[in-house]
């Protein structure tokens, strides 16, 4: 991009330009396709507005330059293959940015011109915060939803109706609306919970999700209904399309009447006569966003009137009615101290930059992620060149940013404030934890430590993974003792089998340990209770917990499922050498492949890591896992949500449970929903179900319908 920029567009001819505007057009259609398609975005937003501005700026001095296939004529990006299409009755459009005050003024002028209206006139605006999500329309008739359906290129988008109806801010059924109400809005996703989803991912195995914004993209953008449920997408209702009838004559009351139908509409949202206090609503949000929870990326205005909308009516793909105030990038630039080496659970090398603390967009960075070698030397996954080349050298004054919750990264480096001397980082290729080889195999672009679990870093993090959530989830036991633990020399927990061993020892250990700082009597004992309460675990527990790479969650359900018992699946995962057929009974298990399965056996062969297993399984009394019941279970092939307190058994035992009666436990209730128990205190979960007719029952009746009453 650089070179080309350097060229003023004052000072272009028509051959500049024209090269300009197709390179520009490639390089946004690119980028279009990357953000809509494939969730999965190539160029910043701040990157994707210089462009587009650029290429405005040149037509505008070269109108006849302008290209029959010019961006500033483009909306998003043709609907994708898999999903059916919906011909949108009313296009979904895109708004135009103002990026300082001025143009905010300049708005506000170019609407008084158009309505002929002076300075003395009063205009009433809208603000609100643009929700950086994915927009979707729902059409309501007769107060049933038809289908909700994706912008894709603002005439015809993806049909998602499955998936929206999973979504609990999206009303099944509206009372008192119009016949025909398209309702439009912003799916998207809370820090919170996209935190917790890709944490799940991770253990999972499965896709970890850039920013909140992708996850929303990918979770609705699923062919496959049942995922979406799993995912808690959220949605804001700010717009309509078609109507029968109008909701209002103002944008504030129309939102207000969808607010009444049921939707979520954003509380930030405000009315202005004055311009000046528009703009200082604007700033207000700025403030607040770091703390919204959710991400933004602006301030959208609308003129209140809906007859001046009216009016005012739409450009090719904008309406003249609204903008978009975007807030800068969260950006800064500060010097960079230090590359350390964390290593993971599987051994994973991840370079992390230390930083000179600075505030970026509200919030003090002083870490960022590195990624990886290729990354630090200036290339990506592919190979292809990132920063322009420009590698990152300890000292170099680096351009950092954050968008919305996603961990720092670097953007840029200064290369004319790099010191003289400064040489390129060497990534280690042994491991700094353990001195192992730390080895890179051909087509991962990750280094990885050999030493498995004669490494403490890797030790301890199997450790963390061991007694998180999902697996054996032991009260008292979290990451920050399990850390304490491992360096106690007293009471050491170096390997799982410990935590048990340790709960087996005589009262001088519990004496001990009501000794220590932080411990007493009473939570001394409840430790040792909670160990000894997960004696007895279900086998996918288990295997999940053993943390292998590629086993996730999911993947120690389906082994668990196939072999039932750990006899059978220890004695299957040891004889499963490549080519015997152990191995093609454990590949030929539907969601575990080739990869999955040298990893099992890899982990099975290896000495000390056998040994730890082995060390484990005496410890414990693993259950059975029984394949789906089909026959005899009441529950087999249903989809059941939990919600409320259930006060018999934690929420993770009763999911266990119900999965190992064959059932399929979802946390959102959808119109697929089989069942609902409700316990106390459940709230909208139980609306809407009552809402679309499901069955709900209590603890007490779930308990009986399983026969554990
Ligand atoms: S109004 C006719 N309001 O931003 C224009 N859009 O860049 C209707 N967006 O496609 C859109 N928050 O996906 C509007 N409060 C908000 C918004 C919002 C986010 C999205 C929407 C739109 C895109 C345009």
């Amino acid at each position: 991009m650089r070179a080309t920029e350097e060229i003023t567009i004052e000072t272009m001819t028509e051959a500049d330009a024209k090269a300009e505007l197709e390179r520009l057009a490639t390089l946004l259609a690119t980028a279009n396709t990357a953000y809509h398609t494939q969730d999965a975005p190539d160029l910043s937003d701040a990157d994707y507005d210089a462009a587009k501005r650029r290429n405005a700026a040149i037509e505008a001095r070269f109108p006849d330059l302008k290209r029959a296939d010019s961006p500033s004529e483009r909306v998003g990006a043709a609907p994708a293959d898999g999903f059916g299409k919906i011909t949108h009755d009313v296009r979904m459009l895109s708004l135009g940015n103002a990026f300082t005050d001025e143009d905010v003024t300049e708005f506000d002028t170019r609407i008084r011109s158009f309505l002929g209206k002076s300075t003395g006139d009063q205009i009433a605006y809208t603000a609100e915060p643009k929700i950086d999500g994915l927009s979707l329309s729902i059409r309501y008739e007769s107060g049933k939803m038809i289908y909700a359906a994706t912008r894709g290129d603002g005439a015809v988008g993806e049909n998602v109706t499955e998936n929206a109806r999973t979504i609990m801010d999206i009303p099944n059924t509206l009372t008192g609306a119009p016949d025909v109400l398209e309702v439009r809005g912003e799916v998207y996703m809370s820090h919170e919970d996209f935190a917790a989803l890709n944490e799940r991912q991770t253990a999972r195995g499965g896709k970890v999700f850039a920013n909140p914004r992708n996850a929303a993209a990918g979770s609705l953008r699923q062919l496959d209904a049942t995922i979406t449920a799993e995912r808690p997408l959220r949605f804001f209702a700010y717009a309509w399309g078609a109507l029968s009838a109008p909701l209002s004559d103002t944008q504030l009351g129309a939102v207000d009447r969808l607010a009444a139908f049921g939707f979520q509409t954003n509380p930030l949202t405000k009315r202005f006569v004055d311009l000046n206090k528009l703009i200082a609503h604007y700033h207000s949000i700025e403030e607040q966003r770091a703390t919204l929870g959710y991400d933004i990326d602006g301030v959208v205005y609308k003129v209140d009137d809906l007859g001046l909308q009216a009016r005012l009516g739409f450009r090719s793909t904008t309406p003249r009615w609204a903008i978009a105030h975007k807030f800068p990038a969260e950006r800064a630039w500060t010097r960079l101290e230090a590359i350390d080496i964390q290593v993971g659970r599987t051994g994973a090398l991840s370079p992390v930059a230390r930083l000179t603390p600075v505030t970026v967009g509200g919030v003090v960075v002083s870490n960022a992620t590195l990624h990886n070698e290729d990354y630090i030397a200036g290339r990506d996954n592919k190979g292809d060149v990132i920063r322009d080349g420009k590698d990152i050298r300890v000292g170099d004054w680096v351009e950092v940013y954050r968008a919305g919750d996603v961990i720092p990264k670097i953007s840029d480096v200064d290369l004319k404030k790099r010191e003289k001397g400064a040489e390129a980082y060497i990534f280690p290729t042994i491991c700094p934890e353990c001195a192992s080889d730390a080895i890179r195999e051909e087509g991962d672009a990750v280094r990885r430590c050999t030493g498995g679990i004669i490494c403490p870093a890797q030790a301890v993090e199997k450790l963390k993974h061991f007694v998180s959530r999902g697996a054996f989830d032991i009260e008292g036991l979290g990451a920050k003792q399990v850390e304490m633990f491992y360096h106690d020399e007293m009471l050491p927990i170096r390997e799982p089998a410990d935590i048990f061993t340790l709960a087996n020892r005589d009262a001088g250990t519990l004496a001990r340990l009501k000794n220590r700082d932080g411990w007493g009597d009473k939570s001394a004992e409840n430790l040792f209770a909670a160990i000894e309460e997960r004696r007895v675990i279900p086998l996918n527990k288990v295997i999940f917990a053993l943390g292998i790479r590629h086993v996730g969650e999911s993947a120690a359900n389906l082994l668990a499922r196939h072999y039932g018992t750990w006899n059978a699946f220890e004695a299957a995962v040891t004889a499963a050498q490549p080519e015997t057929p152990a191995w093609e009974e454990l590949v030929s298990i539907d969601g575990v492949g080739g990869v999955m399965a040298g990893s099992l056996v890899a982990a099975f062969s290896q000495k000390a890591e056998r040994a730890s297993i082995d060390r484990l399984a005496a410890e414990l009394h693993i259950q059975p896992v029984k394949a789906p019941a089909s026959d005899g279970s009441p529950v087999a092939g249903k989809t059941v949500v939990f919600t409320g307190s259930l006060e018999k058994m934690t929420r993770a035992e009763a999911k266990a449970r119900a999965e190992s009666l064959g059932a399929k436990v979802s946390g959102s209730v959808s119109s697929k929903t089989d069942l609902l128990v409700a316990g106390p205190g459940a709230g909208s979960k139980a609306k809407k179900a009552a809402d679309l007719g499901i069955e709900t029952i209590d603890e007490d009746g779930w308990l009986e319908l399983i026969g554990d009453a």
